[in-house]
């Protein structure tokens, strides 16, 4: 199996992403690491330990890392109000944390991994901020890391977070800057590809359906913080945008990209917005651009409905 880090903030997109991965044996997913983002660092990590103590993983260890960004003020995510996942909509299990800071971990991992030549796999769903944080302390950990799998940016598509920048760079910009600099190959999902891929109340439907701890779990986050927005997507449905990292490490077929270098806005009103120069040399960034939704929205569904399942590992 492919050996991932999971670096989070959730959040419910994040929520489905944890569970996506911890539903799939192809991921061998050697812990959790939460951030401060969605909402504070306490909240992440709380519910962190809900969503995966409902997958009934108590194997994969969960941790805290960034209270706040690098520079910047703080800012937390527009749902900011959910705070810690309530228990009569995930359930009262829950894993208690592991004690070991989050930037240690995934240094310690790196550095592991490196030494035995089979470097690992980091799915950023947050603020880049303990990952930067990894790669400046620690530089020798760029060596252990195969790839960063990111849900971050936008290019054509308006920002959310502001009306240039998506949530994740805007929330700590410094740190994404690092990490597209580090000269770690990335694969970045931009809110462009993300928006691409709409679950409707009928798809909600169906988690609920599916039997499973985290089916029902997300299908009670999705109905309780609605996600759609069809003045802005066009249609019903909401997004998961987290989910689409988890979903190209299982079936990297569903999406289509083109390589880039990415540089993010450091300063001012568009502080957080992403550029990509798609004629750069040496591009460093697999930029996806295109979904097969039904086939998306399939593993999605069919991953959710294995976590937290009675007799799934
Ligand atoms: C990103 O920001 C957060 O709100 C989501 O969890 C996702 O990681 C989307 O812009
Ligand atoms: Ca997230």
């Amino acid at each position: 199996p492919t050996r991932i880090i999971i670096d989070c903030d959730p959040g419910v997109d994040d929520a489905a992403a944890i569970l996506m991965a911890l539903g799939s044996p192809e991921l061998d997913v050697l812990g959790v690491t939460t951030v401060a983002g969605n909402v504070t660092l306490s909240a992440t990590l709380t519910n962190a330990c809900r969503i995966v103590g409902l997958a009934r993983r108590p194997d994969v260890p969960v941790m805290a890392g960034a209270r706040a960004p690098l520079l910047r003020d703080q800012i937390f995510g527009k749902y900011a109000e959910i705070g810690a996942f309530p228990a009569h909509l995930v359930g009262m299990g829950r894993v208690e944390p592991a004690a070991e800071n989050a930037v240690r971990f995934i240094a310690r991992m790196a550095r592991a991994a490196a030494r035995t030549q089979s470097p690992l796999t980091i799915c950023a769903i947050g603020p880049l901020t303990n990952i930067a944080l990894a790669l400046r302390l620690h530089p020798e950990v760029a060596r252990g890391i195969r790839r960063i799998v990111c849900m971050g940016g936008t290019f054509q598509a308006p920002g959310h977070a502001s009306r240039w920048a998506e949530f994740n760079m805007l929330a700590d910009p410094h740190a994404a800057a690092i990490v597209f600099d580090s000269g770690v190959p990335l694969v970045l999902f931009p809110l462009d590809v993300t928006t691409k891929a709409l679950f409707t109340e009928r798809h909600v439907a169906a988690f609920r359906a599916s039997g499973s701890e985290g089916g029902r779990a997300l299908a009670n986050l999705l109905t309780e913080y609605d996600r759609s927005d069809p003045a802005r997507y066009g249609r019903l449905g909401g997004p998961l945008h987290d989910a689409m990292t988890v979903a190209w490490l299982l079936r990297p077929g569903l999406f289509t990209g083109r390589p880039a270098r990415v540089e993010v806005q450091l300063t001012g009103p568009a502080n957080g917005q992403t550029f990509a120069d798609f004629a750069a040399p040496s591009p460093r960034v697999a930029v996806m651009t295109g979904v097969d939704e039904p086939g998306y929205i399939a593993l999605v569904s069919e991953r959710i409905a294995a976590a937290g399942r009675a007799g799934h590992r």
